[in-house]
Parts: C-alpha cells; sequence; structure tokens
C-alpha cells in the first residue's frame, strides 16, 4: 500500500493548489480526481469556459453596435458558434493539460478515480479502470468542490433544461431562454446568450438582484442590464415545466396569480451544493445540515489530521478562496504560519458593465451601526471611461468615520475585474482613504476614478461638479 505524507481528493483550485504548496514545502503528496481533466469546476465547466463565452459573445456584440462610433464600418457580421465553442474548449485544454504538468513536475502523484475515506488515515480510491486501491498519509486534505443545486420543478435534462454546465455548449444559439436565478451565474450566462440574440429573461425567487453586493450597485446593475435588454421576474417562484416537443413552458406564481411562458430553453441556476456524499459515508467525519464539511476558521475538521477547504466548506463559493485554503492547510500541515483574510475577498461578476467589490457594504455598516464616510465617483467623469466609450458605472468606498480606514469597496464599470485588486491591497495594507487620496495615479486611467472616489471621502474630489 502506497503511504504518502498528505493526500488531497479532489483537483480544483483549492484542492490542486494545496497539493502543489504541500509538495513545494517537502511532503510527499497524492492528489485523487474523479475526472481525467484536472482543475475541476472551475478550469472544465465553470470559471475559464464561462470567461471565454463572455469576451467573445462582447465582441461579437461591439462588432455590431459599439464600432460604428470609433468610425469602423462593418457589414455582415455573422457568429460561427462552433468556433466560439472550439475557441473555449481549447482554452480548457490548455489549461487543465497544465495543471498536469505542474503536479508532475511537481513530483505529485495523480490519481483517477473516485475517493472515500476508510479511516483518518486510509483512502479507498475506486480507479477509472475498475481496479480498487487503498492510499494512505499523515495527513488528508478534503477539496471535493460543488455541484448545481437541483430544482424539482424544472429537473435538468441536459437537452431543454440544463444547468451551468449545459448552457456552455449550446449547439445553436437558443431564440429564447428562461434562467431559474439571478445570480452570478445567471447573470453572467444569460449576458452571454442575450448578446447572441436569445431571447432572456430571467426568474429570481427574491425581490431585487444580488442581494449580497452593495444596494447602490446592485440597484444601478438592475438599470443597466434591463437597459440592455435583460428581463427580469422577481419575486417569483417556478412552480412547474413541461417540456414540449421543441419547447418547454414554464409557470411561475408572483403577487399577481400564475403565469406560464414558453421558451426554447431553460438554464437552471439557483445555486450549488457542496459535493460530499462520498465523504459522508465516513460517519466521524461531522458535515452540517446542508452537507457542508464542518471547519474551524483554519480548515480542520473535527479529526485532527483531516482539513476540507474550498466550496464544500462555509463561505463563498469562490475558486480564489479555495486555492487561499488550500494554502493555508499546506503551511499549517508544514508547521508554518497558515491564515487567510475572508474579511478581505475579492468578489467579481463578469458582466458588462462588470461588478466588483470587497470588504462590507453600505447595508452592514448600518445594521452593525458603525458609523461612515463615503466617497463615490463616476465612469462618465473619466477621460480613459470616455476614450473607451464605456462610461456606465461608478466606484464607491466606505471609510471609518473616525479612523478613515477603507471598510468596503465597491464597483461597477469597464475592467474593475482588475481595478478591485487595488482596492484589495489597500485594504489588506490597512489603508485609509487618505494613503489612496494621496497616491499618484497616472493619467489619463481607469484607476482615477478609484482615485477620485478616495478623495471624495474627504469632499475633496477634482472632477466632481458640486452638487
Ligand atoms: P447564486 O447563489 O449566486 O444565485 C442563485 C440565485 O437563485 C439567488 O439569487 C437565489 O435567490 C435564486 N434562487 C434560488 N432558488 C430559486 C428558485 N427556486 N426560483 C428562483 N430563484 C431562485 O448561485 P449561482 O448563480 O447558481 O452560482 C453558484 C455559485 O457559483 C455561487 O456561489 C457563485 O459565487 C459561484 N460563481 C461565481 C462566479 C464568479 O465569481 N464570477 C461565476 C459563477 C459562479
Amino acid at each position: 500500500m502506497d503511504n504518502y505524507n498528505v493526500i488531497v481528493i479532489g483537483a480544483g483550485p483549492a484542492g490542486y493548489v494545496a497539493a502543489i504548496r504541500c509538495a513545494q514545502l517537502g511532503k510527499k503528496t497524492a492528489i485523487i480526481d474523479s475526472n481525467s481533466s484536472l482543475g475541476g469546476t472551475c478550469l472544465n465547466v465553470g470559471c475559464i469556459p464561462s470567461k471565454a463565452l463572455l469576451e467573445s459573445s462582447e465582441l461579437y456584440h461591439q462588432a455590431q453596435h459599439d464600432l460604428a462610433q470609433h468610425g469602423i464600418n462593418v457589414t455582415d457580421v455573422s457568429l460561427d458558434l462552433p468556433v466560439v465553442l472550439q475557441r473555449k474548449q481549447k482554452i480548457v485544454s490548455e489549461l487543465t493539460s497544465g495543471i498536469a504538468l505542474l503536479l508532475k513536475s511537481n513530483s505529485i502523484t495523480s490519481y483517477h478515480g473516485s475517493a472515500s475515506l476508510l479511516s483518518k488515515t486510509k483512502v479507498k480510491v475506486s480507479l477509472a479502470d475498475n481496479n480498487t486501491i487503498e492510499i494512505t498519509a499523515d495527513h488528508i486534505i478534503l477539496a471535493p468542490g460543488s455541484k448545481p443545486s437541483a430544482l424539482k420543478s424544472a429537473i435538468v435534462d441536459n437537452d431543454t433544461i440544463v444547468d451551468s454546465t449545459g448552457a456552455l455548449t449550446f449547439s445553436q444559439v437558443p431564440q429564447s431562454i428562461a434562467i431559474i436565478g439571478a445570480g452570478v451565474i445567471g447573470l453572467e450566462l444569460g449576458s452571454v446568450w442575450h448578446r447572441y440574440g436569445s431571447k432572456v429573461v430571467i426568474y429570481e425567487f427574491l425581490d431585487s438582484l444580488l442581494p449580497s453586493a452593495d444596494t447602490d450597485i446592485a440597484k444601478l446593475a438592475g438599470r443597466l442590464f434591463k437597459k440592455q435588454g435583460l428581463s427580469f421576474h422577481f419575486s417569483s417562484e417556478v412552480i412547474r415545466t413541461d417540456v414540449k416537443n421543441n419547447n418547454v413552458e414554464l409557470s411561475y406564481k408572483d403577487s399577481t396569480g400564475e403565469h406560464t411562458e414558453t421558451f426554447d430553453k431553460i438554464l437552471v441556476a439557483t445555486g450549488r451544493v457542496p459535493n460530499t456524499e462520498k465523504l459522508a459515508s465516513f460517519k466521524e467525519l461531522n458535515l452540517d445540515s446542508k452537507g457542508f464539511i464542518e471547519v474551524d476558521a483554519q480548515c480542520k475538521t473535527n479529526i485532527d489530521n483531516i482539513y476540507a477547504i474550498g466550496d464544500a466548506v462555509r463561505g463563498p463559493m469562490l475558486a480564489h478562496k479555495g486555492s487561499e485554503e488550500g494554502i493555508m492547510v499546506a503551511e499549517l500541515i508544514a508547521g508554518n504560519f497558515g491564515k487567510v483574510n475572508y474579511d478581505i475577498i475579492p468578489f467579481v461578476i463578469y458582466t458588462n458593465p462588470e461588478i466588483a467589490w470587497c470588504g462590507q457594504t453600505e447595508q452592514q455598516l448600518k445594521q452593525k451601526n458603525t458609523d461612515y464616510n463615503i466617497g463615490v465617483f463616476r465612469f462618465i467623469a473619466n477621460g480613459r471611461a470616455k476614450a473607451l466609450a464605456k462610461t456606465d458605472g461608478l466606484i464607491k468606498i466606505i471609510a471609518d468615520k473616525k479612523t478613515d480606514r477603507i471598510l468596503g469597496v465597491h464597483m461597477i464599470g469597464p475592467q474593475v475585474s482588475e481595478l478591485i485588486m487595488q482596492a484589495v491591497i489597500a485594504m489588506e495594507f490597512k489603508a485609509s482613504s487618505e494613503d489612496l487620496a494621496l497616491t499618484l495615479f497616472a493619467h489619463p486611467g481607469l484607476s482615477e476614478v478609484l482615485h477620485e472616489a478616495a478623495l471624495d471621502v474627504a469632499g475633496n474630489a477634482i472632477h466632481k461638479v458640486n452638487s
């Protein structure tokens, strides 16, 4: 029986990063994944393929609608969807085979199979070639990830009713798509197919968009998405779906009663659940009522040599949060210091305009009775944004009233998926809004919106008309 210092179960962004760091720290490491293509949901059917489609669809939309203002007249713009899908798949293949190479170059043993816990140090692997082996380790890291949650009223058939994986591979642009859930996946994949010409209608249980975002950002996002042509039904519960020959009837209930509409496709995007059924058979491991593995702030489970990280434990289901947890537990296993700062996790939604934030929202601070100042600056008054013809959006900084320390930064606008990292770094270094205000920013640049927002906290924004 092979024996390792560390066995990692799951080769997504949490698991493979943990394995690499363990190997870097001198640990004999094995990793197990049931998918031959490494990288988990993120690389195979999540973050990466969806960003590839978002980019392709945005360029298609720009060619049709935005180039004329730059003096570029394009006629006969047409879509070659197979090429779009091939490009997406090529990116996925390159990145997933890159993970295999990284594991190999770090001398990590990779098993292709399904893992379950036999004891606190022993793992059974049902290999893809139908053989079963047992391996042991001093430490085990569980990183099994998550899967789309099922909805009784819309059972995924991977044809007419799909989840986020199915919505990445439509072979034709559907004329109409109903999306159940106005969360991150609903908005991102809804944007993709809307740009390709589908009529997109989003049904959301709650009464508004993006409840965890700052209210000002969520409201502006809602207005902009509606202007783009996405339709929303809030406070709506989907109660039934009936697949007919070539389409599907969706029935929903709202305050005015029951309604039925017909679509080509339905995308179910109502959240994700932890992938822990296999691990749950090891009864000594504590799971909560929703199937998440119970861990402390350092991702230790109730079993002292077993850690759990990523989507299968508490906290936001974000690849970068899982990766940081992977590094933390590798350091802890090696006897080093390890910590994740859960207070400053960047959130990014890759719509157009993009949405990003870190730290606390205004509504959270109100609930805690924290006194704060706010600085806001809009992209419309920024020279670079004008040159790019991307002027929708704003940046809002919230700083503590007494200390001026930055408590939260909220963005909607061009390239805020990148700009947010300036705020994350500032907050990690415990910056005040004055620190950012006194920093010299290059002109012309989108980052100047962050600078002006910081100046605005003290009422000193330069390019802001006094109201
Ligand atoms: P989500 O939790 O972001 O949104 C699900 C939405 O569905 C919620 O607004 C919820 O109120 C609504 N909902 C739930 N049940 C419903 C029902 N029966 N009828 C109507 N609406 C209902 O989940 P989503 O979008 O599926 O994403 C899953 C996870 O993947 C999230 O944790 C997200 O953070 C992560 N993700 C992150 C991305 C990013 O960081 N850019 C991209 C894609 C996914």
